[in-house]
């Protein structure tokens, strides 16, 4: 039988395991990637392991998250990042150079290469035929070490594509009309495989978009194969070398199949406040705009602000709405100056500001309160803005700068004599050589730390009893900005546990942490796809900190599943009954002795609440039943190094 390109790639980079879906395989990562606020914890556990040089082909630490600097914090902490790429040998991109996913795809992602990154949106050069996966710190941490990465082998899934799209229609409508389709749950434990006659209509960016927002359908990854338009792309990067052909075999099975006739897409929008809520421009029409924004790792390359460029070109941004342009990269941005378009889009109104995620995660640009934002973003979770019970939408840059136009929700084919602008490449990205540091010129050779750099957490190994309270009982779908706001007055607070652990959960209930604390233990409880969004391991860390001891959810977000094992927290399954049957403040016992039944590889726990029992179930292997035993990853790590048993 022949074998889809994820199976290709994943072969070359086997070393435990089978590629039966389900399996947990161990794979060789080449290339990983962090970022400001994930990669202060992925440096303090490198040095807490023991680690002396990354042992990856690629490691790079961009600082994209929080740029702006808004205290020394920060500050402090791009510091400690830069003094730790320089002590082990990564690459350096300066606050300012761009938003990780966008300088990474510029310099590093190459066909066939596998990544590793401390981001959810750490998949997007799929578009470019690199297998990359999204994971907590601690994953690429040893990964970065060179140990191979664990995963369950994820169902393999062909998104057929047909057709072209048709004029207005974007890459974007592609992914969000996935997103209509599937929902945010659709992607779970699964890779989608890009194929048929429509790849070829798409350049590689716009690839990129759409393997970039898989994220949102909570897919592992996703991945195009390469032809003449990805060696094309790379090209112009003067990269021509690093290309590689990939395709499928032409009788590979897959586990599934989606077909999207590409010509048959329009305009899509995605309402407040889930990138899934998706319908088609045309239905919310007229909907007043104060805010468009333009940029973020989805829509942020300079193929996206050129059309939004040129459809401002002699006209003027709306007096009701403020426009901002975000490039997701100083390349994009230095060239669409050198070009005169960021004059044009200045000339036009537009608040052109720097590279940087900033506004993605509410870090500026908040929204005022009961208004319109019509983003170019990946998310539009409810108060990721900035401000609660915000109205953000999703969208195309090209229905952006329709609405920056007239002022409201526009279907850029009802606009009058605006041309669709169509996408263009450049003829060379030439605009930088981004400015990276090399591991060659580092400045440091030694870790700077200032005050706000904390110590890593760590857990005790697991004992046999778990019972306390339900210290908080949650719906689903909640997310890692839930757990832990990424709003700037908390940000600054990512290397320092113990002061980041009073925000915990603070959006849910702002006596949670402190309850938390001041207990002796306890569990939360949640609904279905608990912890999706990002990568960050704070979401677990935190909780670790406070006593947390075991989550049961009705399912839980792949990396965010992934980060509870890592940080010693039991991560039970529970039916709809039984969730509804839990309250918060019930007192909670695992009946079962909780070390034995974890290591000994049972799977079915008894939960007793009051005088009815329960039956929780933990969906593990091995190798993360010992994570568990040990403690967390840090532990199970060093165990592994020093020859224990674990
Ligand atoms: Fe940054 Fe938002 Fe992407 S936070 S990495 S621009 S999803």
């Amino acid at each position: 039988m022949g074998q889809t390109l994820t199976e290709k790639i994943l072969d070359d980079h086997l070393v435990e395991g089978e590629l039966e879906t389900g399996e947990e395989i161990g794979i060789e990562i080449d290339q990983v990637l962090t970022q400001d606020t994930t990669g202060t914890m992925v440096w303090l556990q490198f040095e807490a392991m023991g680690l002396d040089e990354v042992q990856t082909e690629i490691a790079a630490q961009y600082c994209d998250h929080q740029t702006y600097q808004f205290d020394f914090k920060n500050t402090d902490d791009h510091r400690f990042l830069r003094s730790a790429a320089g002590k082990y040998g990564a690459y350096f991109s300066r606050p300012g150079n761009g938003i990780c996913h966008n300088v990474h795809r510029e310099n590093f992602a190459a066909p066939g290469k596998t990544l590793l990154g401390s981001d959810s949106h750490t998949p997007t050069p799929g578009g470019l035929g690199e297998l990359a996966i999204g994971a907590g710190g601690i994953d690429v941490t040893v990964a970065m070490g060179g140990a191979p990465y664990y995963i369950e082998m994820p169902e393999v899934v062909n998104v057929r594509l047909e057709g072209e799209l048709p004029e207005w229609a974007t890459a974007k409508d592609v992914i969000l009309e996935l997103l209509r389709r599937l929902s945010v749950k659709g992607g779970v434990g699964k890779i989608l495989e890009y194929t048929g006659p429509g790849v070829e209509s798409l350049t590689a960016p716009e690839r990129m978009t759409i393997t970039n927002m898989g994220t949102e359908l909570g897919a592992t990854s996703s991945i195009f194969p390469t032809d003449e338009q990805t060696e094309d792309y790379l090209e112009r990067l003067d990269r021509g070398d690093e290309y590689v052909e990939l395709q499928p075999d032409d009788d590979a099975e897959y586990d599934d199949e989606i077909v999207v006739d590409l010509s048959d897409l329009e305009p899509l929008i995605a309402q407040p406040s889930m990138p899934d809520k998706v319908v088609p421009v045309s239905e919310v029409e007229g909907e007043s705009v104060e805010q468009v924004i333009v940029g973020s790792c989805t829509n942020g390359g300079y193929e996206d602000i050129l059309p939004v460029a040129k459809m401002l070109e002699g006209r003027e941004v709306n007096k009701k709405t403020e426009a901002i342009v975000a490039p997701g990269s100083k390349q994009a941005s230095e060239m669409l100056a050198r070009e005169g378009w960021v004059a044009e889009m200045m000339a036009a109104g537009v608040n052109f500001s720097e590279a940087t995620c900033g506004a993605c995660i509410g870090i500026g640009h908040v929204p005022a309160s009961d208004s319109v934002s019509l983003r170019t973003f990946n998310r539009n979770f409810e108060g990721r803005s900035g401000i609660e019970d915000d109205n953000v939408y999703l969208c195309s840059p090209e229905v952006a700068a329709a609405a920056a136009i007239e002022g409201e929700i526009t279907d850029p084919r009802n606009l009058d004599d605006v041309e669709a602008p169509g996408v263009e490449l450049p003829d060379e990205y030439d605009g930088s050589k981004t400015d990276l540091i090399t591991p060659e010129e580092a400045v440091d050779d030694e870790l700077v730390k200032g005050p706000n750099i904390g110590d890593v957490p760590l857990r005790d190994e697991l004992g046999s009893d778990i019972a306390g309270e339900v210290h908080l009982k949650m719906e689903d779908n909640i997310t890692t900005d839930h757990i832990i706001p990424a709003t700037q007055d908390i940000l600054m607070y990512r290397s320092n546990i113990e002061k980041l652990s009073e925000f915990t959960l603070s959006r849910v209930d702002d006596t949670f942490a402190e309850r938390a604390k001041n207990a002796d233990g306890g569990v939360l409880v949640a609904g279905e796809n608990y912890g999706q969004g990002s990568s960050r391991e704070h979401a677990a860390m935190c909780p670790m900190y406070l006593g947390i001891e075991a989550v049961l959810a009705q399912s839980f977000a792949r990396i965010h599943r992934a980060n509870l094992f890592n940080f010693g927290i039991v991560p039970l399954t529970i039916d709809e009954d039984t969730y509804e049957d839990i309250d918060q403040g019930d007192e909670v016992e695992i009946v079962d002795d909780v070390y034995e039944a974890v290591t000994s590889g049972q799977e079915e726990f008894t939960v007793r609440v009051g005088d009815e029992e329960y039956t929780a179930t933990l969906d593990a292997s091995e190798r993360e039943r010992d994570i568990l035993a040990a403690g967390g990853k840090l532990a199970w790590t060093k165990e592994q190094a020093e020859g224990g048993s674990g």
